[in-house]
């Protein structure tokens, strides 16, 4: 196969790049080819942030999107038609620093300096995309954005300072137009298509040559945010022969509204998909927030987390418990099942050969409805979970008309606790009932014991979990989240 160059921009002009591996990272290539080694390479998985850029992407509309993601497990062919920032492109020719580094500077910010570029780029990221008028961030939002980024020597009271003040000095606008111009130029009406080495990357534009790709090479890897992918490369050393990166499909990035619910493309980025889902769902907002850090939602999708279907996943005990169909795709012939049903063992899911999947469907709340997600982890930023429980009740008047269980983490899949539903249907929604149901929760699940935690912590934990959701949805003086969660915002 004759192979095409990847083209990006970068430090004010276009790059050109053959010849290199299909799962070379960015951060790879950018500290040993071009030789700008600002950007750190600390941990390799994406947990770190020494490693943070930022990433120009056309949106539909003509506009370019600015998000900060974990270069250290970004493959460099994902860049064809976008635009990547690193520190390097912040200080200006004259030598002035940008306010986010002069902010950092004055609060003395920085000690060792390792984690510094990476902070300098999550926090470049928040001041170009914050209008001018919006004033100071709050701590709240400055903790989010920081999420994924960690200092080990300076302490994060000082970067916070400097969060806040880069906002108080001389602003420095960004010229997204003639960003958005740059790539203009750089877009192509067809499927990229690299070799290397014997591997194969394709990038199709649009579902229909998706479609065709898929049914044409059913052995390929699906690639959509590579922050599960990315590890089995820099971590597992695994050779993947080809792969089919969704993330320039349009049509997969869709998120709508329809009369039964929300619609969410397979290819929509966490957090936009989160924020789709807040809307509707605010007792989702805390688990957005806990959910990877803001890179790793800025790269990943939550189709890669559902496709994916990791025991331990965050979002799918949510969606199972909330009624959320999945969308499967294979070359233009579409079907839907109950999301518990696409989990058929560990790692095996009922993607036939030649599938994808195309999206998700979640309903909108119902009135009679209350609904919680909750994951226990040992922090509470960043961590993967020990359990993750779901629950959603449909009441009429005292009674539980309807119960959706789901847990994370005590099985081998994403599971629907079906002896804790029939304990709770047709009952009076009072401590006893919960009680019967917490009884239940040893004949759905038989959790393991591993690192994150024994089995037996897993089985309290998710009886205890169902007695809160309790506590906090009874009829007569339900609990408010802080009062039953110490780390809740109030
Ligand atoms: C630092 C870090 C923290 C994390 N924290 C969390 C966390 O708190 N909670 C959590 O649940 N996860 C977490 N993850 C895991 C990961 O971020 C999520 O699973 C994410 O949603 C994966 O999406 P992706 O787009 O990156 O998928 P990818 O890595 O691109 O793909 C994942 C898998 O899904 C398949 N796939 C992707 N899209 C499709 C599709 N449309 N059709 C068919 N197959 C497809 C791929 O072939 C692959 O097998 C974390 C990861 C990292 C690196
Ligand atoms: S090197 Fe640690 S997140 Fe990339
Ligand atoms: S300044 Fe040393 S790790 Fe942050």
């Amino acid at each position: 196969m004759e192979t095409q160059a990847i083209r990006f921009y970068y430090r004010g002009k276009v790059h050109e790049v053959t010849g290199e591996a299909t799962t070379r990272t960015v951060l790879q290539y950018t500290r040993e080819d071009l030789h700008c080694t600002g950007t750190k390479e600390g941990c390799a998985e994406g947990d770190c942030g020494a490693c943070t850029v930022v990433i120009g992407e056309l949106t539909g509309n003509g506009n370019v999107d600015l998000r900060a993601v974990n270069a250290c497990i970004q493959f460099l062919p994902t860049l064809d038609g976008k635009a990547l920032f690193t520190v390097e492109d912040l200080r200006a020719p004259g030598g002035e620093l940008h306010p986010v580094q002069q902010a950092l500077v004055d609060c003395h910010a920085s000690q060792c300096g390792f984690c510094t570029p990476g902070f300098v780029m999550s926090l470049w990221a928040m001041y170009v995309n914050r209008p001018a008028d919006a004033g100071c961030p709050s701590r709240r939002e400055i903790d989010d954005v920081l999420s994924g980024n960690l200092c080990r020597c300076t302490g994060y009271r000082p970067i916070i300072d400097a969060a806040q003040k880069m906002f108080d000095l001389p602003r420095q606008d960004f010229d997204r137009a003639a960003l958005a111009r740059q790539l203009q130029a750089l877009q192509r009406g067809d499927t990229l298509a690299y070799e290397h080495d014997g591997h194969v990357f394709h990038a199709p534009r649009t579902l229909a040559a998706l479609g065709r790709l898929r049914a044409s090479h059913p052995q390929a890897r699906i690639l959509a945010g590579s922050t599960d992918v990315g590890l089995w490369v820099t971590k597992q050393f695994r050779e993947l022969r080809h792969l089919i990166y969704i993330g320039q499909v349009a049509e997969l990035r869709e998120i709508s509204e329809g009369p039964d619910g929300v619609y969410i493309g397979a290819g929509a980025l966490l957090n936009d998909a989160f924020d789709a889902l807040v809307k509707h769902y605010p007792e989702l907002a805390e688990l957005r927030q806990r959910f990877a850090s803001f890179p790793i939602r800025n790269a990943g999708t939550l189709g890669g987390n559902v496709a994916n279907g990791s025991p331990i996943g965050d979002s799918m005990p949510a969606l199972i418990a909330l009624g959320t169909r999945i969308v499967l795709h294979r070359e233009g012939v579409v079907r839907e099942m109950p999301l518990e049903d696409f989990y058929l063992a560990y790692q095996k899911n009922a993607l036939e050969a030649g599938e994808f999947v195309q999206g998700i469907r979640v309903p909108f709340p119902t009135r009679a409805q209350r609904f919680r997600t909750y994951k226990l982890a040992k922090r509470f930023d960043q961590d993967i979970s020990a359990v993750c429980a779901a629950f959603a009740v449909e009441l009429d008047g005292q009674t539980v008309r309807s119960a959706r269980v789901a847990f994370g983490g005590m099985a081998a899949t994403p599971k629907r606790g079906g002896a804790i539903e029939a304990a709770l249907t047709g009952r009076p929604w009072t401590e006893a009932t919960v009680r019967s149901a917490m009884a239940a929760v040893p004949a759905d699940y038989q959790p393991l014991s591993d690192m994150r935690a024994t089995s037996a912590y897993r089985l309290a934990g998710a009886q205890n979990l169902l007695y809160r959701f309790f506590l906090e949805t009874r009829t007569e003086a339900p609990l408010a989240a802080h009062e039953v969660n110490a780390f809740a915002n109030v």
